[in-house]
């Protein structure tokens, strides 16, 4: 199989923006498989580890240059990187329109599913964010915890409510619309979301506790709010296709800590 031939399977079945982002980023569209790598960013490391390991192939959520069409002027950063990825001769695509827009959108599913929650997801009016209906009702501390557990996120934030028990909770993982809509929304418990303006959402939330409402913001960082729809298209590539070898690469957060034991 070629490069193009999986980009082509991948984005079957999905929507792309008007003008779409996910297009070949880098490297020759004919190459032949036999590594395929899957990952949120196709950071600096991310490319010298999938160069070590041989892949043909690496498919990205994210943008790779800091602009989501990759139109960047020739920053020092942006020329030293792109040297590196050309000179690694991986082909790289980015698939992140057609992730999210389809049937089921593949990012909310792989958090959905790696977080192990059951429940109903609903289409809202507003792109790539969803309405999650829990089966079992859960706090938002007890669902902070998880994700730092289970999904391995270093610092999950909360503001608002902590200790209340609830069922209807807003997916806008990474930075979709709607976000403060949904906050708003008296239907809505918490909102998870990957990065939030801080002055507006989080003290919105604060105060809405303090006023007896029930109402959460659970910030969980870009990363940690989308890259396991990646882990999940991974594990889907390595069980559908044995005529090559997938590997999931973590990209890993991109904050430090003042904790040590956060910095690995
Ligand atoms: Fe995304
Ligand atoms: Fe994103």
């Amino acid at each position: 199989m070629k490069a193009h031939e999986l980009f082509e399977e991948i984005i079957k079945g999905g929507q792309a923006d008007k003008i779409t982002c996910d297009t070949l980023k880098a490297g020759d569209p004919n190459k032949e498989l036999k590594k395929v790598a899957v990952t949120m960013f196709a950071t600096v490391e991310v490319v010298k580890k999938a160069k070590e390991w041989g892949a043909d192939m690496l498919i990205v959520h994210e943008p790779t240059y800091y602009d989501h069409f990759e139109n960047i002027e020739d920053l020092p950063v942006v020329v030293a990187k792109r040297k590196l990825i050309e000179e690694s001769g991986i082909t790289i695509y980015r698939y992140h329109d057609y992730m999210h827009h389809r049937e089921v959108d593949q990012i909310p599913e792989g958090e959905i599913y790696y977080l192990g929650l059951k429940g109903n997801v609903e289409k809202t009016p507003y792109s790539a964010s969803y309405l999650f209906t829990a089966n079992e009702p859960i706090t938002a501390l007890e669902l902070a915890n998880k994700m730092e557990k289970v999904l391995d996120i270093k610092k999950v934030r909360i503001a608002g409510t902590r200790n209340k028990k609830s069922t209807k909770i807003a997916l806008c993982f990474g930075t979709p619309g709607g976000v403060f809509e949904l906050l708003c929304d008296p239907n809505v418990e918490i909102v998870l979301t990957g990065e939030a303006c801080e002055w507006k959402l989080a003290e919105y939330a604060r105060d809405a506790n303090t006023l007896g409402m029930n109402k959460t913001l659970i910030v969980m960082g870009h990363i940690g709010s989308e890259r396991d729809g990646m882990r999940l298209l991974a594990k889907r590539l390595g069980e559908n296709h044995t005529e090559f070898e997938t590997r999931y690469m973590e990209c890993g957060e991109v904050y430090t800590y003042t904790e040590e034991k956060l910095c690995q």
